[in-house]
C-alpha cells in the first residue's frame, strides 16, 4: 500500500509513518531496519551511542534495506562535530537533527546529497531553519514523550501555527501519535506525515527492558507527568523520581537542588537496567492509547489500514442547493 503527500515524495517511502529518534529505544538498527522495510522511515538515536556502535548500526541498515532511513542527531551531544564528518562519509539519506541551529551541517549534508529534516517547537524557529534550507520540518507539540516543547503547546494548535507559518515546507508533526486516526489528524493538520514515538516503543524491536515496555503497556493517558521546568522540561511515566521532582518543586528547592535530583535518575537506568521507580521513564501521553507491544512492520501496517479506514468513513459534506447551506451525511 501507498499513501503519497509531499513528505513521501520527499523521502522516498511508501507510508506517511515515521518511526521517532528515541534515545535507547531506537539507538540499534533493530527498530529503524523494521520500520524501513516495512515502508515507514525508521529512525536511529544517536543522541547516547558511541560513534564506533553508530557507525556498526548504520552498516547494518545498509546491509538490511535498500529503503531508506533516517540518523538523529541532537546537535548538543558530546562529539557532535566529530559525528557529523562520520555520518558525512557513510552518506546517510536522511538527517534528522535536534537541539540547535541548522547553520552547523546545511551546507555539507546538502551538498552530499542527505535530506536534512530539522526538528523545532515554535513558528519562529520553524521560519528560521526553513529560511536556512532545511528540506522538511518535524514539529513537536506538547503531548510528546522525551522532550516536549517547555511551553507544552499541544501538537493540535502547534502543528497548525506551523502549517500556517511555513505553508511551503514538508511538514512531520510529533506527539501523541498512535494510530491511524492520529494519522488522518495529522495530514488534515496540514502536515505530510506523523511521526510516532511511544507507539514505536511497544514494539518488539524497541530496546527497552520488559520492565519499561510494561509500564508503558499499563499507562494511561493521564498517567505522565512534565518535569524539570526551567533546565530540561521532559515528559515521563509517574513514578518515584517523577514524584520526588514534583515535591521539589511545590517545596520550593533552588534551582541548584532541584537539578541535583534530576541529574541524579536517568533514562538509560529505566530503559536497559529496568529500573522503572526510579529513572526516567520518558514517554507520551499516547502511551495511554496502546495496550500492546506488537512487531513494528504490523504496527506501521495498521496504522495505514486505519488511516483508511478513517478517511474513507468520515462524513461527506453535501450542498443544499436551497437554503445554501451546507449539511453533514455520515
Ligand atoms: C524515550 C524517548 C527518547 C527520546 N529521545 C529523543 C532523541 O534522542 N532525540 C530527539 O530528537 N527526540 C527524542 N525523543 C522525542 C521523540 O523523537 C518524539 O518527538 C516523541 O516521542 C513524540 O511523542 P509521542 O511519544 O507521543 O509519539 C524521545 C522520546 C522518548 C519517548
Amino acid at each position: 500500500m501507498r499513501i503519497e503527500t509531499n513528505v513521501t515524495k520527499l523521502l522516498g517511502i511508501d507510508l506517511p509513518i515515521i518511526q521517532a529518534g528515541m534515545s535507547w529505544a531506537s539507538s540499534n538498527s533493530a527498530l529503524p531496519l523494521a520500520v524501513s522495510n516495512a515502508g515507514g522511515l525508521g529512525v536511529l538515536a544517536a543522541g547516547p551511542m558511541y560513534p564506533h556502535d553508530l557507525e556498526d548500526a548504520i552498516d547494518e541498515i545498509k546491509a538490511g534495506t535498500d529503503r531508506p532511513f533516517a540518523v538523529n542527531l541532537p546537535l548538543y551531544r558530546h562529539g557532535a562535530d566529530a559525528i557529523i564528518d562520520m555520518l558525512l562519509a557513510k552518506r546517510i539519506p536522511v538527517l534528522i537533527a535536534s537541539q540547535g541551529g541548522p547553520k552547523k551541517y546545511i551546507d555539507r549534508f546538502k551538498a552530499a546529497g542527505t535530506i536534512c529534516l530539522h526538528v523545532v517547537s515554535g513558528e519562529v524557529h520553524a521560519r528560521k531553519a526553513a529560511d536556512a534550507g532545511v528540506d522538511g520540518l518535524i514539529a513537536v507539540g506538547g503531548e510528546a514523550g522525551g522532550h516536549p516543547p517547555p511551553e507544552l503547546v499541544s501538537t493540535l494548535v502547534l502543528g497548525r501555527a506551523i502549517a500556517k507559518a511555513v505553508p511551503e515546507m514538508p511538514l512531520i508533526l510529533s506527539g501523541g501519535f498512535a494510530d491511524g486516526s492520529g494519522l488522518a489528524a495529522a495530514l488534515s493538520l496540514g502536515a505530510g506525515a506523523a511521526q510516532f514515538g511511544s507507539r514505536f516503543m511497544m514494539s518488539r524491536e524497541a530496546r527497552l527492558h520488559p520492565a519499561y515496555q510494561d509500564m508503558l503497556v499499563k499507562a494511561g493517558v493521564a498517567d505522565t507527568m512534565v518535569v524539570g521546568r526551567g533546565f530540561g522540561v521532559i515528559r515521563v511515566i509517574r513514578n518515584q523520581f517523577a514524584e520526588g521532582m514534583a515535591r521539589a518543586e511545590t517545596e520550593g528547592l533552588s534551582d541548584d537542588q532541584r537539578k541535583a535530583v534530576f541529574v541524579a535518575s536517568s533514562l538509560k537506568a529505566a530503559a536497559l537496567d529496568g529500573d522503572v521507580s526510579g529513572g526516567k521513564v520518558e514517554a507520551g501521553q499516547s502511551t495511554g492509547l496502546v495496550s500492546e507491544v506488537l512487531p513494528a512492520a504490523e504496527i506501521v501496517t495498521r496504522i495505514a489500514k486505519e488511516y483508511v479506514q478513517v478517511v474513507s468513513s468520515l462524513p461527506n459534506a453535501v450542498y443544499d442547493g436551497n437554503s445554501k447551506e451546507i449539511s453533514n451525511v455520515g
